[in-house]
């Protein structure tokens, strides 16, 4: 038997998943905004193109998005963490699978980034429709992970 956490532990820890998720959803918007640009940068022409270069959009891009990578599979797991430490099981629930079904995701959308760097279209095609489906279903995440906090409230 492990040691065991003082209740009021057990207790705070259950608000760190849902902070941190709603930071990496302000996140993941940003990200697609900068991902948005990258694409404008490379089909803008002349003057405009220039201008967009010095966004440097495609390098910020990148940097955000390792850092939503590795946010969010560490915050996954954690989410999964707390509810076991608090439950002694996990609850198999729509946020559970669709929670593994975004970290399976995330892992796809990175992987190709090599394969978009060497300028394939496919890449980059896959990258968009993954990263679009993540931003959708992340809107489902924020609805029922806001039901789970109502009623980890209401039973406290
Ligand atoms: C919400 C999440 C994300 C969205 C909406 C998103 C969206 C996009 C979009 C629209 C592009 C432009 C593709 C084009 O040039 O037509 C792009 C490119 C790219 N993305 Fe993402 N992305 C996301 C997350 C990530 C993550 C997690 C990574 C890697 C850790 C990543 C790495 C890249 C790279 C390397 C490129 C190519 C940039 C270049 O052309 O140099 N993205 N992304
Ligand atoms: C956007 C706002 C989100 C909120 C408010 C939220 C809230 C919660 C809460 C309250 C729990 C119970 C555990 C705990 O108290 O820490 C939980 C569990 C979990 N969350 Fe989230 N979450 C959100 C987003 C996400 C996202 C984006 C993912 C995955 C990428 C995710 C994956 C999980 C997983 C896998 C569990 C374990 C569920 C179980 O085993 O029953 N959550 N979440």
């Amino acid at each position: 038997m492990s040691p065991e956490l003082s209740t009021s532990v057990k207790y705070w820890l259950n608000f760190f998943h849902p902070v941190l998720m709603w930071v990496l959803l302000v996140f993941s918007i940003y990200a697609a905004y900068l991902g948005l640009q990258v694409q404008r940068t490379r089909n803008a022409q002349g003057e405009e193109k220039k201008e967009l270069i010095k966004g440097r959009y495609n390098l910020r891009h990148y940097q955000i998005g390792s850092i939503l990578l590795a946010l969010m599979v560490t915050g996954a797991i954690g989410g999964m963490a707390v509810t076991y430490i608090n439950n002694g099981k996990l609850f198999v629930q729509p946020h559970l699978l669709a929670g593994l079904g975004m970290t399976s995701l995330i892992a796809f959308s990175a992987a190709l980034s090599p394969y978009m760097q060497k300028g394939a279209n496919w890449a980059r095609a896959t990258h968009i429709l993954i990263n679009f489906t993540l931003l959708g279903l992340f809107a489902w995440q924020a609805v029922t992970g806001v039901q789970i906090v109502q009623r980890i409230l209401t039973k406290a």
